[in-house]
């Protein structure tokens, strides 16, 4: 699909994307836009050396592709400056790559905050109550009247909730269960979340004021007290080496018998296999997960599982959001084709 086809830039789009304020932004400042039509939903490296052909100023690209060394040298070869990714996260970004080639890289931060955040309260509530484990059994016509025990789960007025990466989408879903539920704060962080902490404290006073229990917050020394104390756990690390199976089988074993994981950061955070086992061995503890580590596959044994929730990737997909990613990854390669500032930049 080819738009304002005389425009001078060529920018290659490897997806369609939501919106078209995207589009316009690029060919009203000269750009000529092709948006790859191919069906297949991950694109190689060969589709996209393809795409970029001996002329390309810029690409927006997905979070599925792999742009390390070939792409980037190719990029160049191609006359091209700029690359964004249509995501927050950029693991799939080699990033000294692109610098060694004078490609520009970009982002999409801050626009998917509290869209993501949302989909990680929606999880652990969904987690908390057993929302989709009801759903099937009302669907696969089970319900025969109501019973004290049907469908027990978890109260989380008052409970912990425990955030690992306490940055923009840490904690927004942090203040979404503290001010929804009454939950108390733990969280791991390298930095201090001082306006989160704030926030706390001051909700903690207001309750108080309104002859309330009021909410605490505490900053952990280390990920474990987390683990350990938390009823509820969200992870929100980036993905690089570090943060790699970061929950794997030795930390599950000190959580919470009862507890609820939520990941909706990247699947290799946690170790996926030990997971199931996990789960498999403790009924009572559930999890909720956005991503997975071999996406689009599951481990086995995960998709057999009550305990877990399981969505495609989804944290960041409301509509405003998802136009607003595009118009930023949009911005970032304009950006750097013309001259502007660059609204996302890893390096910075
Ligand atoms: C991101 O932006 O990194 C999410 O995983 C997709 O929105």
């Amino acid at each position: 699909e080819v738009w304002n086809p005389s425009g001078k830039y060529r920018v290659v789009s490897t997806k369609s994307m939501p919106g078209t304020r995207w589009i316009r932004l690029l060919t009203d400042q000269d750009c000529r836009v092709e948006i790859c039509t191919e069906k297949k939903t991950i694109l190689s490296v060969e589709d996209i050396l393809a795409l970029i052909g001996n002329r390309c100023n810029g690409v927006i690209g997905q979070l599925t592709e792999d742009w390390g060394e070939v792409l980037f040298s190719a990029l160049k070869r191609a006359g091209g400056s700029a690359f964004s990714n249509m995501a927050v996260g950029y693991n799939n970004v080699d990033v000294n790559a692109a610098n060694k080639y004078g490609i520009a890289v970009g982002n999409t931060p801050g626009v998917l905050t509290e869209t993501t955040a949302e989909l990680a309260a929606s999880l652990s509530l969904a987690a908390a109550r057993r929302i989709v484990e009801a759903d099937q059994f009302m669907r696969a016509g089970l319900y025969d009247g109501w019973l004290p025990h049907l469908f027990v789960g978890n109260l989380l007025k008052g409970q912990t909730v425990g955030v690992i990466g306490a940055g923009r989408i840490g904690s927004a879903y942090a203040r979404m269960m503290i001010e929804g539920f009454k939950m108390n704060l733990i969280y791991y962080d390298l930095y201090q979340a001082t306006r989160l902490e704030k926030f706390v404290t001051a909700y903690g006073q207001f309750l108080k004021a309104n002859g309330e229990q009021p909410v605490t917050w505490k900053r952990a020394a280390s990920m474990e007290d987390v683990l350990r104390e938390a009823d509820v756990i969200s992870l929100h690390p980036v993905l690089d080496k570090t943060t790699y199976h970061l929950v794997n089988k030795e930390r599950l074993a000190i959580m919470k018998k009862e507890a609820i994981l939520v990941n909706a950061s990247r699947g290799p955070v946690i170790d996926e296999a030990a997971l199931v086992e996990h789960l498999k061995a403790n009924p009572m503890f559930r999890v909720g997960l956005d991503v997975f580590e071999d996406e689009p596959f599951m481990k086995p044994g995960l998709a057999e599982l009550k305990n877990a929730v399981v969505v495609p990737h989804i944290a960041s997909a409301s509509k405003w959001t998802r136009e607003g990613m595009a118009t930023l990854a949009a911005l970032n390669v304009l950006g750097k084709i013309k001259g502007y500032p660059i609204w996302g930049d890893p390096n910075q």
